[in-house]
């Protein structure tokens, strides 16, 4: 395991837990379908409410037709990074499901829970073949589901970006210092036996 010194992991789990966190310098370096689609293999995988898989993801690599598309939703501070990124990646959540027996599409309550265990899953595969992620809540949600022709039932979640870790002196110097894994809670600020009995 990697010791990053203000990630400690008091009650054993795997290190891909501790390791995983989300630079956002990236070395420019192209990804291979090979390795894109094991990130989605991962994904695939996840749980999900009625095994409704309402994940969707929409990508564009660095460089190809889509790139500019999918580049120019990012807010202005997230395109100051992101630009040296392998992939972003757009996570689209269904919002309804044909539940087994029945015909006529119903509303699905966790459609974006269960996009973001996909995520989740993708994010650690990618650790695991050595690239890295960041996602991304700051685009513009109200342009993206016209310059990603998502139609009406669907809800565009976030944009992931993709990429191979490069030192942080290829960021903007603003980020330099953000550049480097977070803490935790400890495990007790957020656990309840029964009945929530926290602080905040
Ligand atoms: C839904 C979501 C939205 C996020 N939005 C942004 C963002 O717009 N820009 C950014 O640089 N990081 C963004 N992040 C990254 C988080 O700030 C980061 O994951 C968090 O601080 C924990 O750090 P770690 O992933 O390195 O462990 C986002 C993460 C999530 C899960």
């Amino acid at each position: 395991m990697t010791q990053l010194s203000n990630r400690h992991a008091p009650h054993p789990v795997d290190s891909i837990f501790i390791d995983r966190w989300s630079p956002r310098a990236y070395t420019g370096e192209a990804i291979d379908d090979a390795s894109l689609l094991s990130l989605f293999e991962a994904a695939r995988w996840a749980p999900s409410a009625n095994n409704s898989q309402p994940w969707r993801f929409i990508y564009a690599k660095n460089g190809s037709a889509h790139w500019g598309d999918l580049f120019a939703l990012l807010n202005e501070n997230n395109q100051r990074w992101v630009n040296r990124a392998a992939v972003l990646i757009a996570l689209v959540s269904k919002k309804t499901h044909v539940r087994p027996g029945e015909t006529v599409p119903s509303p699905l309550k966790n459609h974006s829970l269960d996009a973001g265990a996909a995520w989740a899953s993708l994010a650690f595969q990618a650790y695991q073949l050595g690239w890295r992620t960041r996602a991304i809540g700051g685009f513009n949600r109200d342009a993206a589901p016209e310059v990603l022709g998502v139609p009406e039932g669907y809800q565009v979640e976030i944009l992931i970006a993709v990429g191979k870790q490069a030192d942080k002196s290829v960021l903007p110097e603003d980020f330099h210092e953000r550049e480097q894994p977070t803490p935790r809670k400890p495990v007790e600020r957020f656990i309840a036996e029964g009945k929530f009995s926290f602080a905040e």
